[in-house]
């Protein structure tokens, strides 16, 4: 008999926009994903299985193959790298960008800046590509509030529809990444789970041409 096939999901925002798409491919979730508190879902497919992640761990579930295929932010595979997996579509959803951001009325800027962010890699290479000495700060959230009060110079962060932005005083100064959520499917699973695997693929091709 088949193994079931495992698809590790976004928490969070983008969670319902994956959802919906998954309904297009006709697989749906026994229980309501946004209020239960489990983590692992049986779906009308009984070869199908839904689990719902932080970004960052459904790479990692894809990675070790533990989840044979993900829908994550091009924001967290550009941050986490990795090369356990393929990245075949993008789904085209979820869309928002990586942005440097400042305030409004800032100081000019010392040689070498301060910058927040929880995109630690993706701000590394972006600075030392512009060969820009910037001094990292990580933060896991409201990365907002450190210009404002005087942490860093700058933020590398998502935006999406600019209002947190504008709510603090900030704006967007260079763009990093554009990003939108991808499918990503484990190399091993491609093999062994190949038709099922596959048949995925193309279904999204489809759908996300
Ligand atoms: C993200 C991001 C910004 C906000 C931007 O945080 O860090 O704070 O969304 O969205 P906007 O441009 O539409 O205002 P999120 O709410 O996803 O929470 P997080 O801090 O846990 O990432």
């Amino acid at each position: 008999m088949n193994k079931p096939i495992v698809i590790a999901l976004t928490k969070g925002r983008p969670l319902s926009q994956l959802i919906d798409l998954l309904a297009r491919l006709g697989i749906r979730p026994k229980d309501n994903l946004k209020q239960s508190r489990k983590l692992v879902f049986p779906t009308n497919d009984r070869l199908v299985q839904l689990m719902v992640l932080r970004g960052m761990d459904v790479a990692t579930y894809v990675e070790h193959g533990i989840a044979d295929v993900g829908m994550v932010g091009k924001d967290v595979l550009l941050e986490y790298g990795g090369n356990g997996f393929y990245e075949p579509i993008d789904l085209d959803i979820v869309k928002c960008r990586i942005v440097v951001a400042g305030l409004v009325d800032e100081n000019s800027l010392p040689r070498r800046i301060k910058v927040a962010t929880k995109f630690v890699e993706v701000t590394k290479r972006f600075y030392a590509h512009k060969g820009v000495q910037a001094d990292i700060i990580k933060l896991s959230g409201a990365m907002e509030l450190a210009p404002l009060m005087g942490l860093a110079h700058r933020i590398v962060d998502i935006v999406e529809t600019g209002d947190t932005l504008r709510a603090n005083g900030l704006e967007e100064k260079e763009l990093v990444a554009e990003v939108s959520a991808r499918l990503i499917v484990n190399k091993v699973s491609l093999k062994t789970k190949y038709e099922d695997v596959q048949d995925i693929i193309k279904r999204l091709g489809v759908l996300c041409p």
